[in-house]
């Protein structure tokens, strides 16, 4: 099992791949679904869903897509259970195990995530249900008062390391996403701390943990300006503080780095990704594993009609394919 799980997370990063995340709770696909006034039913979901990942060409650029407990339940139009129908594209199927970011006991303004009871079981099942591959997020927040606590960043990292350890113990490979949101109007320098902080926090507590780290994909926030900040950082900055930051942190025997894009344009994602690896070479693979930036053009462009089906799926495939193109440097934009 170990050797299989080295290889599902190479292959996660393979050139030219990365991850569509379309892991969305009910509760926020139903935002989502309501940014653009379409009902959210487990009918609807199920369209959606089922347009995104029958996208002709979706393999040449998605190497896994990351689904919710009720999506990995549901089939594709013709029956085809949507994990069975991934594999057979060579996509592979993952879950979102977390149950969600809630308020951290005595730590007003923090956030810890919930899952882990009952979580060796839950893997077991999802395994019998096909994933190869799950998620955790775990998420940090910038703010007045000093804020992240060190006590909210240690226990995020302890999750996620015991998150991880039991996904390698039960045969998945664990994506570890810890989150430095954009929320806020803090400066680059004070994003790349946190980060350097969270991320060295989370790799020592993996080590004590157990976890293999050519079993796992990291997925990290970019080092970037808080979204309230006037001062933005251009692409090249963040670029360059981004890998900076994963450089003092990251090791080499991780295989791949997998960006979240934290409520970036679907546009500028692209853009800082193609410019992180046009500075290479770098000792891990950097991809994208892109929610929003993925999926906002494809979304916009269905408006829940059956009619606007091949107009979304042309939507995914570009973002796709331009986030394809940044994995190698190669990314020009039109
Ligand atoms: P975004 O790319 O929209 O941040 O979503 C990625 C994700 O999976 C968040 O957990």
């Amino acid at each position: 099992m170990a050797d299989d799980l080295t290889t599902n997370a190479q292959a996660l990063v393979a050139p030219g791949r990365g991850v569509l995340a379309a892991d969305e709770s009910t509760g926020t696909i139903g935002k989502r679904f309501a940014s653009i006034d379409i009902e959210s039913t487990a009918e609807t979901r199920q369209a959606y869903r089922d347009t995104l990942f029958t996208t002709p060409g979706l393999a040449d650029s998605i190497s896994g897509v990351i689904m919710y407990d009720e999506t990995i339940r549901q089939s594709s139009a013709d029956g085809t259970p949507f994990p069975d129908l991934l594999k057979k594209l060579g996509i592979q199927p993952g879950i979102k195990v977390d149950t969600g970011a809630k308020d951290l006991a005595k730590a007003p303004g923090e956030k810890i995530t919930e899952g882990l009871d009952g979580l060796r079981e839950r893997i077991a099942e999802y395994v019998d249900l096909g994933a190869t591959f799950a998620k955790w997020r775990a998420v940090i927040t910038i703010g007045e008062g000093g804020l992240p606590s060190r006590y909210c960043i240690e226990a995020n990292a302890h999750a996620l390391a015991r998150y991880a350890a039991l996904c390698q113990e039960g045969g998945l490979v664990p994506i570890v996403e810890p989150e430095v949101l954009m929320d806020g109007d803090h400066s680059i320098e004070r994003c790349f701390e946190v980060t350097e902080l969270t991320q060295r926090t989370v790799f020592s507590t993996l080590a004590e943990h157990r976890v293999d780290l050519e079993q796992m994909v990291l997925k990290p926030n970019m080092v970037i300006s808080g979204k309230g900040n006037a001062q933005q950082a251009g692409v090249e900055e963040v670029a360059e503080q981004t890998l900076r930051c994963l450089r003092r942190t990251v090791p080499p025997a991780v295989p791949g780095i997998a960006f979240l894009s934290g409520g970036q344009s679907a546009a500028v994602a692209t853009e800082h990704l193609n410019a992180m690896n046009t500075m290479g070479p770098h000792p891990w693979v950097l991809t994208f594993s892109y929610g929003r930036a993925l999926q906002d053009p494809a979304l916009a462009a269905w408006k829940g009609e059956a009619s606007n089906r091949e107009a979304s799926q042309q939507a995914l495939s570009e973002r796709a394919r331009a986030n394809s193109e940044a994995t190698s440097g190669s990314y020009k934009a039109a």
